[in-house]
């Protein structure tokens, strides 16, 4: 019998790996460059870390489960709830403001498809204990400085869910977020529908309809401000700086994000060529910590869809030169011995494990794509010199193990 992976996840080949971490460690070394550190979490967490504020939309999602003990179990949905929770019950003391970025998967009930899968990986980083617009400046401009590193073709849209928000704080909170969750589905119909429904009344349905058509450029706010009084200060500061910072952007009021957490400026990125799931970053400001025990402290932050990022973005890892050690029988120590000391000086090495002979050795060399093989035999031994054929031109030399180290080190793959 077959055992197939569950829907929704993946594996991944060498290859792909290879590609994947290329990509992880330039993410890493530019969060890193703006003083992030990094942070691990678990892969689940009380259940109610995620109900008390994701919002429906994620609570519907998650995996969620009961343990031996019968405690309400999830699989994390995100990782701005666990954050929030370590920061409250670890780092409450810890100087403001604090930068953490974190790598993990994340796991959600969805239905897959191209770009959506119920694994999935998110790079993120969160910035704790600021309200200032700068604060918002320094995530958007990293998450742009990360997606542009990678040669992505992208669209940055920002908003502010307040003005919506605010729009609606006439009507309960339960109402206010399930028309925000209709806004961030773009599910007009059943927009209109719903405030049919519960009878939003004709002036504020108008407002709504407005502001959510409202984007583009700066002036998108003088629009706004004809329709609702409300500070566009922070957005209009945010907007200065960005510009200033040459980080190409577009004001998009119609943002509702799908958590429920976001209290501010709120953003996405979507790229080119992911078809229906083409948001590789989301990300605002929100306020969680006073949910979770702590006192208020404003944040702001974002994450990567990584997997989708991944699919459009061209990085080729380098490869390294591998060699292969080809030995006689009775010689495998002496290989073992050779391969040991290649490593030390920084060489991927690999040797017969599968008691071959000399022939079925060279060809799987070949097959692996090796650069060279080191061959050894009793002549070679007693000349104490290695014969070392260049697999790609199959030239071949009798050279010392420092040379053939030299040698090795010099190529650079492409
Ligand atoms: P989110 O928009 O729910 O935000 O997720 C962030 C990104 O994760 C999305 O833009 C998307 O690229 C990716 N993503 C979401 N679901 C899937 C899926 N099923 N398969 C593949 N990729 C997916 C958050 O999670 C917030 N915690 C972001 C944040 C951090 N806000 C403030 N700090």
């Amino acid at each position: 019998m077959k055992i197939e992976r569950p829907r929704g996840t993946r594996d991944f080949l060498p290859d792909e790996m290879e590609k994947r971490r290329e990509i992880e460690r330039k993410m890493r070394e530019i969060a890193e460059s703006f003083g992030y550190r990094e942070i691990a979490t678990p892969t689940f967490e009380h259940l109610e870390l995620f109900t008390l504020k994701s919002g429906e939309g994620i609570v519907d999602e998650m995996y969620a489960f009961k343990d031996k003990s019968g405690r309400e179990l999830a699989l994390r949905p995100e990782l701005t709830a666990p954050v929030m929770r370590m920061f409250v019950n670890e780092c409450s003391v810890m100087p403001r403001p604090l930068r953490f970025y974190y790598f993990g998967n994340c796991f959600r009930y969805e239905r897959p498809q191209k770009g959506r899968y119920r694994e999935f990986w998110q790079f993120g980083v969160e910035l704790i204990g600021s309200r200032s617009y700068l604060a918002d400046a320094e995530v958007i401009n990293l998450a742009y400085r990360i997606l542009d590193s990678l040669s992505i073709k992208f669209e940055l849209q920002i908003g502010h869910v307040g003005i919506l928000r605010s729009l609606l704080s006439p009507l309960d909170n339960e109402k206010a977020s399930k028309i925000m969750r209709l806004i961030d589905k773009g599910d007009e119909e059943g927009l209109l529908e719903y405030m049919d429904e519960i009878d939003v009344d004709e002036n504020l349905r108008e407002k709504v309809l407005s502001v959510i058509d409202l984007k583009g450029d700066e002036s998108v706010i003088d629009e706004a401000r004809e329709i609702i009084s409300f500070d566009f200060s922070h957005l209009e500061r945010l907007s200065e700086i960005l510009h200033d910072l040459d980080v190409e952007f577009e004001f998009n009021l119609g943002i509702a994000r799908g958590l429920d957490y976001y209290t501010g400026v709120v953003f996405e990125i979507y790229a080119e060529g992911l078809g229906a799931q083409k948001q590789i970053c989301g990300g605002g400001s929100y306020e969680l910590a006073s949910l979770f025990g702590g006192s208020e402290t404003p944040s702001t932050g974002f994450a990567i869809g990584f997997d989708r990022v991944c699919e459009v973005c061209g990085v080729e890892p380098e490869k390294e030169t591998t060699v292969a050690v080809i030995s006689f029988k009775g010689l495998e120590s002496y290989a073992f011995r050779i391969a040991d000391r290649m490593r030390k000086a920084g060489l991927r090495v690999v040797v017969d494990v599968m008691e071959r002979n000399i022939r079925r050795q060279m060809s799987f060399a070949n097959e692996i794509d090796a650069d060279y093989a080191v061959i050894i035999g009793p002549e070679e031994i007693e000349k104490g010199l290695l014969a070392v054929k260049d697999l790609k031109t199959q030239e071949q030399k009798n050279l010392s193990e420092e040379e053939a180290i030299t040698t090795f080190l010099s190529r650079k793959r492409v």
